[in-house]
């Protein structure tokens, strides 16, 4: 594993879920990570977490905690500038926050469209525009933005998110472009089922559905993409860029 000792690393979302895995096992390897979130109490106890984790195996990692709407432009910009002066030029930023609004195009509100592409798609942008110029100064600096399956393949009832995921794919293989000469590798994920709060709100039969499709026959884990996201973050990724790579059980193959 590659050692992220006093690399500084920005994670969105990470009150829970994947994004709090991914920042648990960065700071396991040593990272300073801003953990983001949009409520203050699940990005404090994420951080919290994090913090005796790493003082009990003495990882040399930490957390900070910071709460905000990465849909809010300036709020964004604001705490992107607190979080340099606090942590350092930032290495790895991982754009992970995402919602879900589902629901059939006839019945879905303009409201639901605007949610999920504020925080999907602008959001991810807000970042980019926040920490890119103190990434281009950083040793090794990686972007990698949290897609999904469904910006691949599309999915009934959910033309909004799959919409902001297949944009987020769009807007990381045009700034691998801008930032490639730079030095700034941009990537994305493109997670499967992924067992998460997101994905147990779903029906037993949307899920034994979703399963039958899924050819090495079980959803996935937090655990599996933060492992992605630490190895595109790494030394042994340098060479990789304006990709997609999906973790999925080969649901897309
Ligand atoms: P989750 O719902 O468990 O966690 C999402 C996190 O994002 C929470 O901490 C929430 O507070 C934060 N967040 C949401 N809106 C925010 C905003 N406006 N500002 C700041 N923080 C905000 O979600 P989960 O399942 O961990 O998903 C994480 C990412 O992975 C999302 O982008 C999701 O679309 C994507 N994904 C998840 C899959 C799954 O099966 N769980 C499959 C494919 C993609």
């Amino acid at each position: 594993m590659s050692n992220f000792q006093d690399k500084v690393v920005v994670v969105t979302g990470a009150g829970r879920g994947i994004g709090k895995e991914i920042a648990r096992q960065f700071a396991a390897a040593g990272a300073k990570v801003a953990v983001i979130s949009r409520s203050e109490a699940s990005c404090q106890g994420a951080a919290d977490e994090i913090n005796a984790e790493s003082a009990s195996s003495a990882t040399g990692g930490s957390a900070t905690a910071y709460a905000l709407d990465i849909a809010d432009h300036e709020a964004v910009q604001a705490i992107g500038k607190q979080i340099v002066s606090d942590l350092g030029a930032v290495n790895v930023l991982v754009n992970n926050a995402g919602v879900t609004r589902d629901g059939l195009l006839m019945r879905m509100k303009d409201t639901d469209w605007d949610t999920v592409i504020d925080t999907n798609l602008k959001g991810a942008f807000n970042t980019v525009k926040a920490f890119q110029r103190s990434m281009m100064k950083a040793q090794d600096p990686r972007i990698i933005n949290i897609a999904s399956v469904i910006g691949l393949m599309g999915n009934a009832g959910q033309a909004n998110y799959a919409a902001s995921k297949a944009g987020l794919i769009g807007f990381t293989k045009s700034i691998a472009r801008e930032l490639a000469g730079r030095k700034v590798c941009c990537n994305a994920i493109a997670p499967g089922f992924i067992t998460t709060d997101m994905t147990d709100e779903l029906p037993e039969k949307v899920r034994e559905g979703i399963l039958t499709n899924i050819p090495l026959g079980d959803f996935g884990a937090t655990q599996d993409i933060a492992a992605l996201a630490l190895f595109l973050a790494g030394e042994q990724a340098r060479y990789i860029t304006g990709q997609v790579i999906a973790c999925d059980g080969g649901m897309t193959m």
